[in-house]
């Protein structure tokens, strides 16, 4: 679709004709982004009403969590480096260590294609914002909107959210750090200015730990400002808590006390082996795969309401994900799950997991790093490319068989900049095989 004439027609923003959100909203991070009414709550799309209920009762209590630094004091080793890796930065409040983006003189325009659309960011006082500016002086008309969210470590890219009430949407101009410019955001036309997408749980589950959302048809981004708990803590992927630091506290105060423990040693003894918390390491590989899959299985669909689900459970009670026709092309845009899954090294060996590769804890280390990890089951002779390469094969398995390879998903339009090409976002492929480009 280059749509120029379709655009230059269609210039008068759509805010200022008013379009209701949905006209655009089919674009957003095109796969990521559910149709306007087809991200389902529990309440209202199970066949059964027992399942309804079933469903509620393996939902945590709130309550039941107690967030991140509870964790700290214990595990601190774990939560340091933690704090450094793209799950724990995914979403954050802005500010000058958060923001990816530039926003000094020079650095913070956009151009379009349409020389009477143009963006600008602006940093003052601690906030940050983006304005579109519509037409020339004397005609000249703004829109600004405040930065209240970025959403992306940075790694490769950052979006920004802003609030409306209690509805919250997505910004129309995004960070691409690779190429360290600001250009549209993924799925936006080049010569648009729409402040009216709007930003559905199923993102924010992926993005962030919680949101408490206001179901309110037909707006399907209404939430309790306040409920929002940013970035990935420990409990996404271990589950509820507040038990486990009870129990653990429990057992520290008697270590101090020695002479109280007599007294208390049942309570002990019934939590022995059982530490109430969700050690994934402990879990079937199903269930472990499930607690990548929530958000490195694709979009899915909701069986039950966003942020309910809770390691240890199966994850096709909370949402159904595509199951890809083994010939049907698999982006590589946030679906290592499917991918990794089409392996036959992880068809032909149970040992595989994610966790067998990677230990999120702590940041990514570089690619070449995980050959080891083949050469936990391969040796290098019995790759074909051997006989060439020799012992030098094992420096890096992983870009040959695991190559980085453009999402046709993340994809954002440029017309102005970057000679006028589409930018795709480049992402790891995890399906392990011979690839047809190195032969
Ligand atoms: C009061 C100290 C304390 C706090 C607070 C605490 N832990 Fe622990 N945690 C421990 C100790 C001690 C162990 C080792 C228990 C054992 O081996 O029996 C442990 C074990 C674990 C395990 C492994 C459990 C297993 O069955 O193998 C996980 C996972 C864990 N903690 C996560 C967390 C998370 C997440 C939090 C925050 C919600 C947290 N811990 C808060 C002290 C604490
Ligand atoms: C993205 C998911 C994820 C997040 C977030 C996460 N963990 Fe883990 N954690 C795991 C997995 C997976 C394992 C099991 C690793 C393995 O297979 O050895 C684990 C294991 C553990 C263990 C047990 C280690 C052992 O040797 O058995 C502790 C303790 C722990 N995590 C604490 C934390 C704390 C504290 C945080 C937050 C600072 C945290 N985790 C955040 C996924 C996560
Ligand atoms: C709640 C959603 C969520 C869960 C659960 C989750 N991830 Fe992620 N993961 C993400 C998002 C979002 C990113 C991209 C973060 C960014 O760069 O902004 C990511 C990034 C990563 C990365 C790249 C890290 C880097 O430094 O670029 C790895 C590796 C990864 N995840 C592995 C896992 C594994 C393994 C599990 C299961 C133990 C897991 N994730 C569970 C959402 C999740
Ligand atoms: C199904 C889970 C999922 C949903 C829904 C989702 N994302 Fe992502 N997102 C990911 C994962 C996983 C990555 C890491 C790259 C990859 O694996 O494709 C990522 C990467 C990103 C990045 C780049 C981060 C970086 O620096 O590398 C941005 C920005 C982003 N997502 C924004 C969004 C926004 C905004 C939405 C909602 C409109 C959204 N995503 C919806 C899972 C998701
Ligand atoms: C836990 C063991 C294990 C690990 C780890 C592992 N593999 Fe494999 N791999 C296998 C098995 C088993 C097969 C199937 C062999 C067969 O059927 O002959 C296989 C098959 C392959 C194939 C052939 C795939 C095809 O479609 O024909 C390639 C290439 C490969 N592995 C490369 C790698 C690379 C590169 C890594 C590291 C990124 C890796 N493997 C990690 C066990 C493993
Ligand atoms: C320079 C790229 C490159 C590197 C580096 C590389 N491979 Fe390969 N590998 C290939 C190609 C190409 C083939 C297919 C050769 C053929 O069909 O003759 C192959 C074949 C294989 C196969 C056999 C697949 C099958 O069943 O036919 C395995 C297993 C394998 N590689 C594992 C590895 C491991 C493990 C490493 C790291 C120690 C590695 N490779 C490094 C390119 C590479
Ligand atoms: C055989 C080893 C292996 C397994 C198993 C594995 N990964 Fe990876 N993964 C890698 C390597 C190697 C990288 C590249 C790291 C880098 O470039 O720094 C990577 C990168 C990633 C990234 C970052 C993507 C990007 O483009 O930078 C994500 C997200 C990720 N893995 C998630 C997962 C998830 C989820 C699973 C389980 C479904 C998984 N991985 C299983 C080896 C593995």
């Amino acid at each position: 679709m280059s749509g120029g004439q379709f655009f230059k027609a269609v210039i008068v923003p759509a805010v200022l004709l008013g379009l209701s959100a949905w006209a655009f909203a089919s674009l957003t991070f095109a796969c990521l982004t559910p149709a306007p009414g087809s991200s389902i709550s529990a309440s209202t799309t199970n066949q059964d009403g027992g399942a309804v209920s079933e469903l509620k009762e393996k939902e945590a209590n709130r309550k039941d969590y107690t967030g991140d630094g509870a964790c700290e004091s214990c595990h601190q080793d774990v939560a340091n480096n933690y704090l450094h890796t793209a799950h724990h930065l995914t979403s954050q409040l802005p500010s000058k260590n958060s923001m990816a983006g530039k926003f000094t003189a020079g650095a913070n325009t956009l151009r379009t294609f349409d020389p009477n659309l143009r963006f600008t960011m602006a940093a003052a006082k601690g906030s940050y914002y983006e304005t579109a500016i519509f037409w020339q002086p004397p005609d000249e008309q703004k829109q600004t909107e405040r930065i209240d969210m970025v959403v992306g470590s940075g790694q490769r890219g950052q979006t920004y959210l802003y609030w409306k009430g209690d509805r919250l949407f997505q910004l129309p101009v995004s960070y691409w750090a690779p190429l360290g410019e600001w250009l549209n955001s993924p799925g936006y036309t080049d010569g648009t200015a729409d402040f009216n997408r709007p930003v559905v749980p199923r993102c924010l589950e992926c993005h962030a730990t919680y949101f408490t959302a206001i179901p309110s048809a037909p707006f399907e981004n209404r939430y309790q400002k306040t409920s929002a708990v940013l970035g990935i803590s420990c409990e996404k992927c271990h589950g509820p808590g507040r038990r486990h630091v009870e129990l653990e506290r429990l057992k520290a105060n008697h270590a101090e006390q020695p002479e109280h423990s007599a007294s208390k040693a049942p309570a002990n003894k019934a939590a022995e082996g059982n530490s109430e918390i969700v050690n994934p390491r402990k879990l079937s590989r199903d269930r472990q795969m499930d607690i990548c899959a929530e958000c490195h299985g694709g979009l899915g669909e909701e069986r039950a309401s966003a942020f309910s689900f809770v390691p240890g459970q199966p994850l096709a009670d909370y949402l159904e994900l595509q199951q890809p026709d083994p010939e049907a092309k698999v982006d590589v845009h946030g679906n290592q799950v499917a991918l990794l899954e089409r392996s036959r090294c992880y068809q032909s060996s149970a040992k595989i997991t994610c966790n067998f590769c990677h230990d999120v804890h702590e940041p990514e280390r570089n690619a070449a790093a995980y050959s080891d990890r083949c050469l936990s089951c391969h040796k290098p002779e019995s790759c074909g490319e051997y006989p060439k390469l020799g012992q030098d094969i094992a420096k890096n398995c992983v870009d040959c068989h695991m190559p980085v390879q453009d999402s046709n998903l993340i994809v954002a339009k440029v017309t102005s900049q970057a000679g006028g090409k589409q930018v795709k976002m480049p992402i790891r492929n995890h399906w392990i095989k011979v690839y047809a480009a190195q032969q």
